[in-house]
């Protein structure tokens, strides 16, 4: 096991906790009995889910509200994870932004939300991580190991015309957290990465697409169900994982597939989606 045996003082602290797949997470973390620590722009809605977790699974939260595209956000998250009782971090926040790079340079607030994109998807994960492993390999002892959870994507297996710069910043997290396993390995801290599909969030409102209203609902999941599986490969301390069969197949398609003749066909794919 790499989550230790929940109690108060194996607390996790999640990013992106105030909708979708992190605020899932939360949930699912605090019906396994940890108190969570929550991280998002919206203090509101982190406050209503503390509430939730507090009377639904009797745990308790901290709430911070914190822009992680910002110095100030990061250092206050980097802070919260030298807490002695935090002994898992997840990162959740990310959001996507569709369009060919073309159109977006062009535009002024898209183009500012693609810097986003990267400052929060790479830089933000990347510098947490960093923090994470850094606070965490210093306090794990063999009966109180600690784990991370980077959410990727599926898009990170292979490049995206339409959503370039969100494949690319998925691509990075799949690299950077499997490398970062292996490195791990032995040291009672250990680092999993969650590679969804499409999934029911605000993910789609973000980042400005109705894609997912266009494919059958078979092929998109539920936050719940990802969640479950996030933690469930997080306690067990797995390199990674990709919930759902068609997902899978999708990964091992995107690794695979030649790009000569990936490439056009997504580009096409998404040009029918509108990106
Ligand atoms: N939904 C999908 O189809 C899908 C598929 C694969 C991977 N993913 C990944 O799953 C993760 C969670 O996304 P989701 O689907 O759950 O979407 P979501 O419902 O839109 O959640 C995104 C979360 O990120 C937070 N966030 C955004 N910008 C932030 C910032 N600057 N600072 C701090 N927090 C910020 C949001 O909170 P605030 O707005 O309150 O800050 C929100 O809690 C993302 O990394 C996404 O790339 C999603």
């Amino acid at each position: 096991m790499s989550l230790p045996p929940p109690g108060p003082d194996a607390a996790v602290l999640v990013t992106g906790a105030s909708s979708g797949i992190g605020a899932a997470v939360a949930r699912v973390l605090a019906g396994r009995g940890h108190p969570t620590v929550l991280v998002a722009r919206r203090g509101d809605a982190l406050t209503e889910l503390a509430a939730e977790l507090r009377a639904v699974s009797g745990q308790v939260s901290e709430v911070h509200a914190a822009d992680l595209g910002t110095d100030a956000g990061l250092t206050l998250t980097r802070d919260l994870l030298d807490d002695d009782s935090v002994v898992g971090l997840v990162n959740a926040a990310g959001f996507g932004v569709t369009g060919r790079v073309a159109d977006l340079a062009g535009d002024a607030d898209r183009r500012a939300a693609l810097d986003g994109l990267v400052r929060l998807n790479v830089l933000a994960l990347h510098d947490l991580t960093v923090a994470a492993v850094g606070a965490l390999t210093r306090r794990v002892r063999e009966d109180r190991p600690g784990a991370i959870l980077n959410v990727s994507s599926i898009t990170a297996f292979q490049p995206l015309p339409g959503a370039a710069s969100y494949a690319a910043s998925k691509a990075f997290v799949q690299s950077f957290s499997e490398a970062v396993h292996a490195e791990l390995a032995g040291t009672g801290l250990t680092l999993t990465t969650l590679s969804p599909g499409l999934t029911r969030t605000g993910f789609a409102e973000a980042a400005g697409t109705d894609a997912f209203d266009q494919v059958p609902d078979l092929v998109v999941g539920e936050a719940g169900d990802v969640a479950e599986a996030g933690v469930a490969a997080m306690a067990r301390g797995d390199r990674s994982v990709t919930p759902g069969l068609v997902n899978q197949l999708s990964a091992v398609g995107g690794r695979l597939a030649p790009r000569t003749l990936l490439l056009p066909a997504l580009r096409a794919g998404m040009e029918a989606f509108g990106a």
